[in-house]
C-alpha cells in the first residue's frame, strides 16, 4: 500500500557514512531516510546495519564452457545471491567465436528471465571482425557498456593482441570500459602440454600451468595496450602480487585501471590442490588458480589502500560429475568455482571482523565502487532517496557454518564447506520486495529486471598525448639515401 515498508532502528552504513536512521521503502525505491518513520510493514533492524545490497560484478550463470554448461542458472544463481545479501549480478554474454554480439545477447536475455534479483550484462569479445565492430554500438545503446576480453583459453575464447587492440580502441571510442581475463594463453598452453607429456595429469598440475608470472605479464600487456587505445581498463579476478603490482603502478601513473580480487583468492590458498584427494582439488580448479599466502596478503593490502577496487566471485559452478570429465587430463576439468551465497559473509568474517576492512570499506568494495565503475550509481550501490530499494539488513552477530547441504546453489559441494562465518543478512530487499525475511528466503522467480548502464564517456590519460604525438606528420626531408648502398 501507499504507506510502504519501514526498516526500523538500524544503523545506515554506506561507503562513506554510518548513522542511525530508519529507511522507508515505497514502490521499489527508497522514499525517505530519517527518524521515527512509519509504514504498514516494519522490518526490525535493531542491532543491524542497513547497507546497499551487494553487487557481484562477475558471474557466469548457465554458461556454455569447456564442453558443458555451468550448473547454476539465473534461477539458482540469483537465489544464492539473495540468500547471501547480494541483490544484483552482472553476468557475461558470451558469443561463441563467429557468433554476433546481438545474437548472444538474445540468448542471455532469454536465460535471465528467471532471475530473482536485478542483473546486467558485460559483453564478451571472443573474436574480431566487421560484424563485431558494427554491433558494439547497438550493444552500448542497450546499456551494456563493458566489454570483456579473454587473453587465455587458447583455441577457444582467447583473442590475440591485434584483436585486443582493435577492440580496445572501439570500446574507447564508444565511451565504454574494457575488461580482461589476464593470463598469457600461449604460455599456459605450452606449460599445460609439457606437464601432460611428463605425466602430470592431476588437478594440481592446473596450478603449475598458470604461475603468477603469466598473470603479471598479461596484466601489464593489457594495461599498456589499453593506454595506447585510451580506454579505461578493468582487470577481472586479480589473484596475485604480480598482477596487483602492475595495477598499482598504472594507477599511480594516472591511468584509469581497476582490479577485482575474488573472495576465493582472498580466503583460500594453493594448499587446497596439494593436501587433498582428486575431487577436493578438482572442485577448486579455476583460472587463475589459488595462490600462496604472500599473494593473499597482497590482495588484502590492495583492498585496504584502494589499489584494488572491488570483490567479486566469478561464480561459475560445476558439479563433481562435471569436474570428473577431467580425470586423467587436468586440462579437461571445467574451470570455475562458486561463491555467490558466501561472498558477503566470508568478506565480513575475514575482512571486517578481523579489522582488515571497515564496514564502510566493506560497502565500497561489495557494492558502491562496482556501481560507480560500471555506470549505475546511484540507482544501485547507494542508500539515498530515489535509489532502488536493494538493501541488506546485516546482523553482525549472526553466525552459521557454511555447508552445501543448505545452500541455494545447484552443485553438490561448496569450496568454503565447514567455514564458520559471523555476519549474515537478516533481511534482504530487492527493489522493495523482501526476499530474505528473518534469514528465510522468500524470493520470486522472474522478479529481477535488466539494468541498463551508462557509458562513462571517459578516456585514459595517455590518449590525448599519444594521439598528438602520433598524428601522421610527414617529415620534409632532403638527402634520402639511395637504397641498396
Ligand atoms: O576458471 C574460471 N575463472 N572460470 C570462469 C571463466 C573465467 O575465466 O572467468
Ligand atoms: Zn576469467
Ligand atoms: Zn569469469
Ligand atoms: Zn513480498
Amino acid at each position: 500500500t501507499a504507506m510502504g515498508t519501514v526498516i526500523r532502528g538500524g544503523t545506515v552504513v554506506t561507503a562513506d557514512l554510518s548513522y542511525k536512521a530508519d529507511v522507508l521503502v515505497k514502490d521499489g525505491k527508497i522514499a525517505a531516510i530519517g527518524q521515527g518513520l512509519t509504514g504498514d510493514r516494519v522490518l526490525d533492524a535493531s542491532g543491524c546495519l542497513v547497507m546497499p545490497g551487494g553487487i557481484d560484478p562477475h558471474t557466469h550463470l548457465e554458461m556454455p564452457f569447456m564442453g558443458t554448461y555451468s550448473a547454476d542458472d539465473f534461477d539458482s544463481g540469483t537465489r544464492a545471491a539473495l540468500a547471501g545479501g547480494t541483490t544484483m549480478v552482472v553476468d557475461f554474454a558470451l558469443p561463441s567465436p563467429g557468433q554476433g554480439l546481438l545474437d548472444a545477447l538474445q540468448m542471455w536475455d532469454n536465460k535471465s528471465g528467471r532471475a530473482h534479483c536485478d542483473y546486467s550484462f558485460h559483453m564478451a569479445v571472443t573474436w574480431w571482425g566487421e560484424q563485431v565492430f558494427d554491433e558494439m554500438q547497438a550493444v552500448v545503446d542497450r546499456g551494456i557498456t563493458s566489454f570483456k576480453h579473454f587473453m587465455a583459453y587458447k583455441g577457444a575464447l582467447m583473442v590475440n593482441d591485434d584483436e585486443l587492440f582493435a577492440s580496445f580502441r572501439r570500446v574507447g571510442d564508444l565511451g565504454g570500459i574494457a575488461m580482461v581475463h589476464a593470463e598469457n594463453g600461449d604460455v599456459v598452453a605450452e606449460l599445460s602440454a609439457r606437464l601432460l607429456a611428463e605425466g602430470n595429469t592431476g588437478p594440481e598440475a592446473h596450478a603449475f600451468s598458470r604461475p603468477p608470472q603469466v598473470e603479471g605479464e598479461a596484466t601489464n600487456r593489457a594495461i599498456m595496450v589499453a593506454d595506447i587505445a585510451g580506454v579505461p581498463l578493468y582487470v577481472v579476478h586479480v589473484s596475485c602480487e604480480d598482477s596487483h603490482e602492475a595495477i598499482r603502478r598504472a594507477r599511480a601513473a594516472g591511468k584509469r585501471v581497476w582490479g577485482e580480487p575474488l573472495i576465493q583468492h582472498l580466503t583460500l590458498d594453493e594448499s587446497e590442490y596439494f593436501n587433498a584427494d582428486w575431487d577436493h582439488a578438482a572442485r577448486r580448479v579455476m583460472s587463475p588458480p589459488f595462490r600462496n599466502k604472500i599473494h593473499q596478503d597482497s590482495l588484502w593490502a590492495g583492498l585496504q589502500s584502494g589499489s584494488l577496487s572491488v570483490v567479486a566471485t566469478d561464480h561459475c559452478a560445476f558439479t563433481t560429475a562435471q569436474k570428473r570429465t577431467g580425470i586423467g587430463d587436468f586440462t579437461r576439468i571445467p574451470n570455475g568455482t562458486g561463491g555467490l551465497e558466501d561472498r558477503m559473509p566470508m568478506l565480513w568474517t575475514h575482512g571486517v571482523a578481523t579489522g582488515r576492512l571497515t564496514p564502510n570499506e566493506f560497502v565500497a568494495v561489495t557494492s558502491t565502487n562496482i556501481a560507480k565503475i560500471l555506470g549505475m550509481y546511484p540507482r544501485k550501490g547507494a542508500v539515498l532517496v530515489g535509489s532502488d530499494a536493494d538493501l541488506v539488513i546485516w546482523d553482525p552477530e549472526a553466525e552459521k557454518t557454511i555447508t552445501a547441504s543448505s545452500q541455494q546453489s545447484a552443485i553438490d559441494y561448496n569450496v568454503f564447506e565447514g567455514q564458520r562465518v559471523k555476519g549474515l543478512p537478516r533481511h534482504v530487499l530487492t527493489r522493495g520486495h523482501v526476499a530474505v525475511d528473518g534469514g528465510t528466503l522468500d524470493s520470486r522467480e522472474g522478479h529481477g529486471e535488466f539494468v541498463a548502464r551508462e557509458s562513462r564517456g571517459t578516456v585514459n590519460r595517455a590518449l590525448s598525448a599519444w594521439k598528438e604525438l602520433t598524428a601522421p606528420r610527414p617529415v620534409e626531408r632532403s638527402g634520402i639515401p639511395a637504397s641498396g648502398v
